[in-house]
């Protein structure tokens, strides 16, 4: 079997989306998974021929891969046309962040990629956020748009720093509200964070949670969950990267996690 996004179920829901967004009235609407079961893992690996390699071998377990910084600049459009052949759906990983006419092109260039999930900084603004979602409906049905609020590297120092007098728990809040007023479809938030954020925002919001630790051991994450906790808490999509990719056999790391939210793996 292989892993199939759940395009048709999504295109369907996203053009459902738009006429409800037109119609002003977000409340309505039904979110789909994005992809055919809640685990995305992060190929956050520098060759394009060992993502494709680990991509294959998840292929038919994993419902999505995640392609960051990295491997896009490395790989470009190739390696993401060839991920997609493996029949799992892509999550492009590149946190945009510009002016808003910048923002739009880049936004449109994702969505002649095949890509169903796509990440943008809360922070460059209502005019980019809306920018981003007005580029993005003109072009697809398919591509959802999640908003990053407070990168779970900064603390409330780092935010002072940078001039922000709220504490990262309330900035988180406050980026949510302004990306989803904009219109995003989701937002990427830490497993501290989620169940806060469905609490406030309701079933409708996309909620994408990385940070997840099946055992012992974060690595560098700090704000780490179970993956059964995180999707308790209301996590839809939750990204896994090295709990999968450092793993022996990363097909029956993956596999594990899966039989632990109750999804055939
Ligand atoms: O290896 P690990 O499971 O920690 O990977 C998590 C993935 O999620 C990485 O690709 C990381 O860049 C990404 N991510 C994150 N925290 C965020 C946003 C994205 O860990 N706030």
């Amino acid at each position: 079997m292989k892993c199939i996004a759940s395009a048709t179920v999504s295109s369907g829901l996203a053009g459902a989306r738009v006429a409800a967004r037109s119609g002003a009235d977000r409340r309505d609407l039904q979110v789909a998974a994005p992809f055919a079961n809640p685990l995305c893992v992060a190929l956050d690996l520098a060759e394009p021929e060992a993502a494709r390699d680990l991509a294959r071998r998840l292929a038919g377990i994993a419902g999505g891969l995640k392609v960051g910084l990295e491997l896009f600049t490395r790989g470009g459009a190739k390696v993401v046309e060839q991920l997609a052949a493996t029949g799992c759906g892509l999550f492009l990983d590149l946190k945009l962040h510009d002016i808003p006419n910048t923002v739009a092109a880049a936004v449109r260039a994702i969505a002649d990629l095949p890509v169903a999930l796509t990440t943008l900084h809360a922070a460059g603004g209502r005019a980019m956020l809306e920018a981003a979602v007005a580029a993005r409906d003109a072009v697809s049905t398919r591509l959802r748009l999640v908003a990053v609020t407070v990168l779970t590297s900064l603390d409330d120092a780092d935010l002072r720093a940078l001039g922000v007098v709220h504490p990262a728990s309330q900035q988180v809040e406050r980026l949510a509200e302004l990306a989803l007023a904009a219109g995003v479809d989701g937002l990427v938030c830490s497993p501290r964070e989620v169940a806060r954020l469905r609490a406030r925002f309701g079933p409708e919001v996309l909620l994408v949670v990385p940070g997840i630790r099946p055992g012992e051991g974060g690595d560098d994450q700090k704000r780490t969950a179970t993956p059964e906790a995180a999707r308790a808490a209301g996590a839809d999509v939750l990204v896994v990267g090295r709990p999968i990719t450092r793993a022996a056999d990363p097909a029956a790391a993956a596999r594990a996690i899966l039989r632990r939210l109750g999804e055939a793996g």
